[in-house]
């Protein structure tokens, strides 16, 4: 059994006598114990003072993504067997820090959503009487991309989002696709170009490829993007040419 050492970042940002510091915890390993389970032992036995993010425990709300030795990850799913036995816990950067490890991931989600009007958007009048019927083949793009658990995680791990707050990242141009690829949402590639075409869209992407590397859920990050560019500049396209021949005549 191993001893594991937790070097923990501490901070109040609401208490003025708080100042930024790490704080050190030893605990014995246990079988199969997560980063999690150590916050939760340390937290019940050790140091109730201590803040950090949970709510499902098991993959799949996203709330207790945290930067672990450097890498940004989900603590119910980071086996301490996977580490060394001195482990870095600090917060996401990437969002406001409320203290110690929490962030707050839900105003840049809840602006997402304002933002680029993230809900379904028909032009035909809507029939309760009648089931708005779609293949497989044309829903599965949406449910690939509805396993988003909104963690931050691709932002954490992208320069290019760290860089420029207003970027939308993977998670934000993985919820535009949600909507431009969902055949019961009017808009398409076509009605999302104001988000898209731009360089805090899909042209923002510098492909760093952190999103691919760090997403708890696999999603093909890099490729939604890249499909996307490729749908955007087609799009474009055809607008300037339908300019054209409109100017012409
Ligand atoms: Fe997390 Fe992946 Fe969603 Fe990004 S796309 S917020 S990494 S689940
Ligand atoms: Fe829900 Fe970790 S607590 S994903």
């Amino acid at each position: 059994m191993r001893r594991l050492k937790l070097t923990i970042f501490r901070y109040d940002p609401a208490d003025a006598e708080s100042k930024p510091h790490y704080q050190e915890y030893l605990i014995d390993e246990t079988p199969r114990m997560s980063i999690y389970n150590a916050l939760d032992y340390i937290q019940s036995n050790i140091d109730p003072s201590i803040y950090f993010d949970t709510v499902c425990r098991s993959n799949v709300c996203g709330s207790c993504a945290i930067n672990i030795n450097g890498q940004p990850k989900l603590a119910c799913r980071t086996q301490t067997s996977t580490l060394p036995a001195k482990i870095l816990l600090e917060p996401l950067t990437y969002f406001p820090l409320i203290k110690d490890l929490c962030t707050d991931k839900a105003h840049y989600f809840f602006n997402l959503i304002r933002r680029i009007e993230g809900w379904s958007q028909m032009q035909e009048e809507f029939n309760p009487e009648q089931e708005h019927l779609v293949s497989e083949e044309e829903i599965l793009p949406v449910y690939e991309a509805d396993r988003c658990i909104e963690c931050g995680i691709c932002l954490e791990a992208c320069g290019a989002a760290k860089f420029d707050h207003e970027y939308l990242g993977a998670a934000g141009i993985n919820r535009v696709w949600r909507f431009a690829a969902d055949p019961r949402d009017s808009r398409g590639v076509k009605g999302m170009l104001e988000h898209l075409a731009t360089e805090q869209g899909v042209f923002g992407c510098e492909a760093m490829l952190g999103c691919r590397d760090f997403c708890p859920k696999d999603i093909e990050l890099p490729k939604v993007i890249g499909k996307l560019r490729a749908k955007v500049v087609r799009q474009v396209i055809i607008n300037s040419l339908k300019d054209l021949i409109h100017v012409k005549r």
